[in-house]
């Protein structure tokens, strides 16, 4: 198994299951409420520590009472912290969720008052353990950096950067990965309206897949070759909220098992399925081998 780093965000998810997606100013009860640790790169993390993998988390935390259900659930999928920066004022970020029960949707709104983990910390990270790195594309300038740096310091380091939001400047990151993780939303962004022409469109020679949903996903082999699978959708959609993470770690543990770019989306796409008909990212609820 891979010792794996993963430098992006923890978050407190508040998440609200309701019946049905609420209208604008309307009052409605939950039918639920729970916290969780979200996150893309810690849950991209938790995902594949359960797969077996030696995780680590580079990141902020701010020493306030939501970093405890952060901190602890860390602690459960025992994910490596000593490589955090850990800040005594500001605010864990929040996203407060509403989980329709009919659909499995998430809306997410997001509240950030934290400052992004930065080159100067990461260069102080004893890099060489690592079997691969994974970066959420964010903070753009400074993952620039980290992973330049990165790359001269270990040229054989493999990397996989997720781009999910678009950003100003986030194209940088590009001809940086090993594999690029590209979301529908992105893609979206971008005015392309599936996937296939989104990433014919890249011109960069980097291994890059798009997941779309319920239409499976995409990758653009390092040849330029575009290869599909379907979705694995589950009987009934219960809970899509880090199914993208999902997806990316299935990614990881594939080409970490050297699995060829075929099964690796297939691999993903299953597992983000079988997520998809779950609550939550504990893979023995998943039930998936
Ligand atoms: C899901 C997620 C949530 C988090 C939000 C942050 O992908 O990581 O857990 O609140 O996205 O953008």
């Amino acid at each position: 198994m891979a010792n794996i780093l993963a430098v992006g965000i923890a978050t407190l998810d508040i998440i609200n299951t309701v019946q049905q997606f609420p209208q604008e100013d309307a009052e409605v009860r939950a039918l639920s409420q729970h916290q969780s640790r979200g996150g893309n790169a810690t849950n991209t993390l938790s995902i594949l520590s359960q797969l077996g993998h030696h995780c680590a988390w580079a990141g902020v935390l701010i020493d306030e009472p939501d970093s405890i259900v952060i901190k602890q659930d860390l602690a459960k999928h025992h994910i490596n912290i000593s490589n955090c920066s850990v800040l005594k004022y500001g605010k864990m970020p929040t996203s407060y969720i509403t989980l329709n029960q009919q659909t499995g949707s998430r809306t997410i709104v997001h509240h950030r008052d934290c400052p992004e983990f930065d080159f100067a910390q990461f260069k102080q990270i004893d890099l060489q353990h690592y079997d691969w790195l994974h970066f959420e594309g964010r903070n753009i300038s400074e993952t620039c950096m980290m992973v330049k740096y990165y790359k001269q310091q270990y040229p054989q380091l493999p990397c996989s950067i997720e781009i999910e939001k678009p950003r100003d400047g986030i194209e940088q990151l590009f001809e940086l990965a090993d594999i690029l993780l590209f979301s529908k939303h992105y893609a979206e962004s971008k005015g392309f309206e599936n996937a296939t022409a989104f990433l014919e469109s890249l011109s960069i020679n980097v291994t890059a897949s798009c997941a779309w949903g319920e239409l499976g996903a995409w990758l653009k082999t390092a040849d330029k070759q575009i290869i599909h699978s379907p979705a694995f959708s589950p009987k009934q959609l219960i809970d899509t909220l880090g199914a993208g993470d999902t997806f990316n770690a299935g990614m990881i543990h594939s080409f970490l098992s050297n699995h060829n770019e075929q099964q690796a989306i297939n691999y993903a796409c299953q597992l983000a399925g079988h997520k998809c008909g779950h609550p939550g990212l504990t893979l023995s609820q998943l039930e998936f081998n």
